[in-house]
């Protein structure tokens, strides 16, 4: 277990859904939040929130996940601020839906280019400083990361990246006291679908699947706080999610059938 008063953390993608729901739960438990995305109004009304709601000031730093320079400023600077780095949040992430004949492989590259090597680029940065305070890198994966979904050929292929890397981190500093929690939600109200990219590389502007179905993004931001005290391992969200990565292990084909079933009842289907 691992108290979070006083700890400083990094929160990528904090702008929207899962990241500023991250950055409130994280602010509310003590910790020092430093905010990171591009999006500055947006990170700017999120530290009016969070001086409103709970008196803190929260570090609001614009950068870009897929420049490595943005990543090593973000780290530079919160240690610089804050004297130091114990959570390093990769949040930040993108997604897209087409068939993988239609896409358009420049969205391609761009949905690999955020979710995996903007989650490389920030956890490299971070490492020396979370290392040297035994604290915690977290990357945010997906179910996707476990079970390839169809129409969503560079999401999975990027998140099942992610996992990989993930491991490789934890494994290189076992003997360091280094935590890496490989967190893994299921379907979560966020802006996520709506900013996804179609075929032709344009975003969609509109969810293609029923939102108030899901998790919110704030109970999504619970269980990840919660692991991260508890310095879990991995965490699958969601009874959905978890029947998808435990299927899949056990019986693929029927997961294959039921995946493609799953996604067969989106709004206007792309598989
Ligand atoms: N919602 C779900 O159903 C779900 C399920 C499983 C996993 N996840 C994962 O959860 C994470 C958060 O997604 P979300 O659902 O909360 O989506 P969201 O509401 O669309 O938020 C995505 C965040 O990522 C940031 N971002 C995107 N591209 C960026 C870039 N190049 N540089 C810096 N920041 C960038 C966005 O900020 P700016 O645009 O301001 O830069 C935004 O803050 C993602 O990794 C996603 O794959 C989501």
């Amino acid at each position: 277990m691992q108290q979070l008063e006083g700890k400083v953390a990094v929160v990528t993608g904090a702008s929207s859904g899962i990241g500023r729901a991250l950055a409130l739960e994280l602010t509310a438990a003590g910790t020092q939040v430093v905010a990171a995305a591009r999006n500055r109004d947006e990170l700017l009304a999120l530290a009016a929130e969070v001086k409103s709601r709970m008196g803190r000031d929260l570090h609001v730093i614009t950068a870009d996940v897929t420049r490595p320079e943005d990543n090593e400023r973000l780290v530079a600077e919160t240690v610089q601020r804050h004297g130091r780095l114990d959570i390093f949040i990769a949040n930040a992430g993108m997604t897209m839906r087409a068939r993988l004949v239609d896409a358009d492989l420049e969205s391609l590259r761009r949905v690999f280019e955020v979710n995996f090597w903007g989650a490389l680029y920030g956890i490299r940065a971070a490492l020396p400083h979370v290392v040297a305070q035994g604290g915690s890198i977290v990357g945010v994966s997906s179910i996707a990361g476990y079970r390839g979904l169809p129409g969503r050929a560079a999401y999975s292929g990027s998140k099942f990246a992610l996992n990989g890397l993930l491991e490789v981190v934890r494994t290189e500093y076992l003997a360091r006291g280094l935590h890496v929690l490989t967190a893994c939600p299921g379907f979560t109200q966020s802006n996520i679908r709506k900013r996804a990219l179609k075929a032709d590389g344009s975003a969609g502007g509109e969810s293609f699947r029923n939102e108030g179905e899901m998790m919110t993004a704030e109970q999504c931001a619970v269980h990840i706080v919660r692991a991260i005290v508890q310095r879990r391992r991995t965490l699958i969200l969601t009874r959905q999610g978890r029947l998808a990565v435990w299927l899949n292990k056990l019986w693929p084909s029927l997961a294959d059938r039921l995946v493609w079933q799953t996604m067969r009842r989106e709004d206007d289907p792309v598989v």
